[in-house]
């Protein structure tokens, strides 16, 4: 069941964000979040089938297996918040394992308008599941669900598919305290985090070889060229996904074939690129076992159960705040 929630879009303020990361000195960027508008979401959704992009099987696959196990370790009444949903599709045997317990309702957060309408439809079919999409940056929805829960209610919060792993180390922990800082005591926090693989498979699964990945992320220039009037040529840009051994993370980025300058009137701002530099759109960083209990520690949550996929390495935690 959907119930219809008055969902503004959430704040943030594109024009400013693609002059800052494009006018900065040293490495340009551009942040992930805005990988993900309409085509955006739908080619991300596209990329979780693709036969060399395991993580999002691997993530499925242990929901559906332990999520009667995650049910019973998570004390009721619940209700449950999805930090960046996109289809919501792995979310289903839980939320049906949920629904068996009692009526749950069930708040995906979004910055993607298509990834909530997607969602919605994906898991409006579940008989006791009421869901209520917010369209909203993670902390901001989070906050709000958390602002109206119920006495005696507890929140499970969800963050799947490895988006943890978008942050920096720094920021993953701080990222993650700032969710403990909205949670109570005993609250949970589902995380998924790709586990560490070898370069050969990473960069398999960031540079596909029916250039999925690569459309992604160069639909974020012709985004920059559709809502801020800008003229990047997309053929002179090419999609390259890097290993960084120091930081155990995959790389994507946007690399210039030569050198130009682009425009972006709605930005206020022209930019010039040397042949062969880089814009960096998204980093992917791997984790161990060890150091996911650490970090959920910093973050103030204790690590009760980890659940890993014998197929690709990837573990489910769950994570008690403390
Ligand atoms: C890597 S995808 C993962 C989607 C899904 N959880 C999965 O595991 O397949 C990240 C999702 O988070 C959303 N997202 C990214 N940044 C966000 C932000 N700052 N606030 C809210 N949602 C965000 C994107 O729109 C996208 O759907």
């Amino acid at each position: 069941m959907i119930v219809p929630a008055i969902t503004p879009n959430a704040t943030y303020d594109f024009a400013d964000d693609v002059r800052a990361g494009l006018s900065q000195r040293g490495q340009k960027e551009l942040p992930s979040k805005y990988l993900y508008d309409d085509v955006g979401s739908a080619l991300f959704e596209v990329i979780s089938h693709l036969p060399e992009y395991g993580l999002t099987r691997a993530d499925e696959r242990l929901l559906r297996r332990h999520a009667d196990e995650i049910v019973n370790r998570v004390a009721g009444p619940v209700a449950i918040v999805e930090l960046g949903s996109g289809s919501g599709k792995k979310t289903r045997s839980l939320l049906e394992s949920f629904s068996r317990r009692q009526p749950t309702f069930y708040y995906p957060i979004e910055i993607s308008r298509a990834a909530l309408d997607m969602c919605e439809r994906e898991l409006r079919d579940i008989d006791a599941i009421s869901i209520v999409g917010f369209e909203r940056e993670y902390l901001d929805g989070l906050q709000e669900v958390a602002a109206y829960r119920k006495r005696g209610q507890h929140l499970l919060v969800l963050f799947l598919g490895s988006t943890i792993g978008n942050f920096d180390r720094a920021a993953g922990v701080k990222f993650l305290a700032e969710v403990r800082r909205i949670l109570e005591p005993g609250d949970s926090l589902l995380l998924g985090t790709d586990l560490e693989k070898s370069s050969a498979q990473l960069l398999r699964a960031y540079d596909d070889e029916l250039g999925v990945t690569a459309a992604f992320n160069l639909n974020l220039l012709a985004r920059v060229n559709r809502e801020l009037d800008a003229d990047f040529d997309l053929r002179q840009f090419a999609h390259v996904a890097r290993i960084n051994r120091e930081t155990r993370s995959v790389e994507m980025h946007l690399q210039s074939k030569r050198r130009q300058s682009v425009s972006i009137p709605a930005a206020e701002v022209v930019v010039e690129f040397l042949e062969g530099e880089t814009i960096w759109t998204e980093s992917s960083h791997k984790y161990s076992m060890e150091e996911i209990v650490e970090t959920a520690g910093q973050a103030g949550f204790r690590c009760e159960t980890q659940w890993i996929d014998e197929q690709w390495p990837f573990a489910e935690n769950l994570l008690i705040a403390e």
